[in-house]
């Protein structure tokens, strides 16, 4: 099923190298599928990185997501890890447009989806462990568009990633698994994540 629109309002004032790695693989997973990806809620001086504008399924917005579906509001579904009901593949009949808070991971978590949940979206959670934007996007759309439950997804939670014999971090976030049993990550992230653990130990020495 094609035609299903995914909407991440970004709520940090700047763009991250993570968060652009992570919109960047939102914006070719919908080009790959047919679907539209906004990035709402931008500053006007927000610069749109040339990797993401150049994909024709991204849209830049800096109108927030309560403007742009102020008439269609109940066909909005805010996927929130406090949700009442999880996400499930019927959920592609009653609702057109998925929302997601443009917000880095963070652990513990500091509920920043709350921010969207205030504005009185209806909200499905994607189970109960905390999932990176990308993931939050790829799994609702497995949800619904492939019509696969939530729970026939493969997840690998908390990986840990190896860099060499001695440096391994773990991501305390749910990634969705590969065959080969490696979480989907966005092109670029394994070495972005070793930089910045090799930066925060040359600031330690
Ligand atoms: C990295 S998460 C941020 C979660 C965060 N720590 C917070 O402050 O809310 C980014 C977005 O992915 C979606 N998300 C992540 N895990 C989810 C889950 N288990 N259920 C529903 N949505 C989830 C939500 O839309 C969330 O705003």
């Amino acid at each position: 099923m094609a035609g299903k629109t995914y909407i991440v309002e970004h709520l940090d004032e700047e763009l991250g190298p993570w968060s652009e790695l992570e919109y960047i693989t939102i914006a070719r997973e919908s080009q790959e599928t047919g679907s539209k990806f906004f990035l709402s809620s931008l500053h006007p001086q927000f610069k749109v990185p040339d990797a993401l504008a150049a994909i024709p399924s991204f849209t830049a917005e800096r109108r927030g997501v309560e403007e742009l579906y102020a008439d269609k509001k109940s066909r909005v579904c805010l996927l929130d890890p406090q949700g009442k009901s999880d996400l499930a593949p019927e959920d592609a009949d009653n609702f057109d447009v998925f929302l997601f808070g443009g917000i880095l991971g963070d652990d513990p978590p500091r509920d920043r989806t709350s921010e969207l949940r205030a504005k009185g979206f209806e909200g499905r959670r994607l189970g109960p462990v905390q999932m990176t934007t990308d993931t939050a996007v790829r799994v609702t759309r497995l949800v619904v568009e492939g019509k696969t439950p939530l729970k026939d997804i493969p997840y690998v939670d908390f990986p840990e990633l190896k860099f060499n014999e001695y440096e391994s971090t773990e991501m305390p976030f749910r990634y969705v698994k590969t065959e080969d049993g490696k979480p989907i990550m966005p092109e670029g992230m394994v070495e972005l994540i070793k930089k910045d653990a090799d930066k925060g130990i040359d600031d330690m020495l």
